[in-house]
């Protein structure tokens, strides 16, 4: 049965085999809905459907491939071999995870140089949370342990989507997330180990991180406009608030076990609920950033871009190649 973890408006309406207004088609899709069941890319869809998994997909991948700049920033600065092949090995995961998830937007019927294009162009959103800078080593290390932790945590449920696509990308991409909040978790144990000055760089790292990271699951409940519709479809599985929570209360732990502070004065278990409260998040700044007034928008976008412009001569090969491939086997076929 199609379930739906909190009270948001829009809950599932049951499908009346009776109702005979719906197409086919509709009453279809709605019993696929009902029975909890997959849409693949070949069958029916109504537009809204298409267009909130494009809208979402896209800025998913956007965010992989964005995501890849402020660690790879660090891997020429990386303290030793090995931590500098893991970081490069997590680099190129996030790179891959944007192509899978290209991949599955494509499937929909848009095409990978229509949304790039978008991105470029500054109309397709982003995470916020790759708009900060990563000034140290203990940041590389943060982003592992608690953007990747988020990641993980909100991206778990999108492998159980009613987009068999998607759903089937996520449930590699959720496998490798979990290797990269390890690896960031294992560096920042390590400089915990360290010396006094290691130890107040990873507090100051996760100083910085910690609110961004609580935005990364967006906009609370009441004002997530999407949420409604995309329970319905069986697309989102647990709210933004809920997710949020679920994040606070394992972290906290892992913290302990780390011995850095988390900076929020109103933490702490609340017995009755039987989870953590915690401060207010500053929504406005939160807008700002999801705007383009972020510390590094600008620069994101415009190395983003850049390095499209710079392998434009890799894509002309790659088709010229691809031509002439095709043309000796239309020769041979002949
Ligand atoms: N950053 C930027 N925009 C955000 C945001 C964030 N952290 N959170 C929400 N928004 C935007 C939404 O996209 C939406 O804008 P739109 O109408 O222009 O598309 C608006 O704020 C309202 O939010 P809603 O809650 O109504 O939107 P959704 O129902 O789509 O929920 C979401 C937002 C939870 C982020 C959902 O889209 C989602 O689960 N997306 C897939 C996962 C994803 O994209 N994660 C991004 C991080 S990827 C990553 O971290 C890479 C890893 O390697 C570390």
């Amino acid at each position: 049965m199609y379930t739906q973890s909190l009270d948001i408006p829009g809950g599932l309406q049951p499908v009346d085999p009776a109702n005979t207004d719906v197409s086919p088609e509709q009453a279809r899709f709605d019993a696929v809905m009902q029975a909890d069941g997959k849409i693949e890319a070949q069958d029916w869809m109504p537009d809204a459907y298409r267009k909130t998994l494009i809208r979402q997909i896209s800025q998913h991948a956007h965010s992989e491939i964005i995501g890849m700049q402020p660690e790879g920033n660090w891997i020429s600065r990386a303290p030793s071999l090995k931590r500098k092949a893991i970081l490069l090995a997590k680099v190129q995961d996030e790179g891959g995870h944007g192509l899978y998830l290209y991949s599955a937007a494509e499937t929909m019927g848009v095409s990978r140089d229509q949304l790039v294009e978008a991105l470029h162009a500054g109309k397709a959103k982003y995470s916020s949370i790759f708009n900060y800078p990563t000034p140290t080593w203990a940041d590389v290390g943060v982003i592992g342990w608690l953007v990747d932790g988020a990641a993980i945590m909100n991206q778990i449920p999108l492998c159980r989507c009613t987009y068999g696509p998607y759903a089937r990308a996520m449930i590699r991409i959720c496998k490798e997330e979990s290797f990269h909040q390890r690896q960031g978790f294992d560096a920042l144990l390590s400089m915990m180990r360290g010396t006094q000055a290691q130890k107040d760089m990873v507090q100051q790292a996760v100083d910085r991180w910690w609110w961004p990271v609580l935005m990364m699951f967006g906009p609370s409940d009441k004002d997530s406009i999407h949420s409604g519709q995309s329970f319905q479809w069986g697309i989102k599985r647990i709210s933004n608030d809920d997710l949020r929570q679920k994040f606070v209360d394992a972290t906290v732990e892992q913290a302990k076990i780390l011995g850095v502070t988390l900076p929020d004065p109103d933490l702490k278990w609340n017995e009755e609920r039987k989870a953590h409260d915690y401060g207010a998040i500053d929504w406005e700044a939160f807008w700002r950033v999801v705007n383009g007034d972020g510390p590094c928008n600008k620069e994101r976008l415009a190395t983003r871009v850049k390095a499209h412009e710079d392998g434009a001569w890799v894509r002309e090969a790659a088709l010229a190649h691809a031509a002439k491939q095709a043309a000796r086997a239309k020769k041979q076929a002949a």
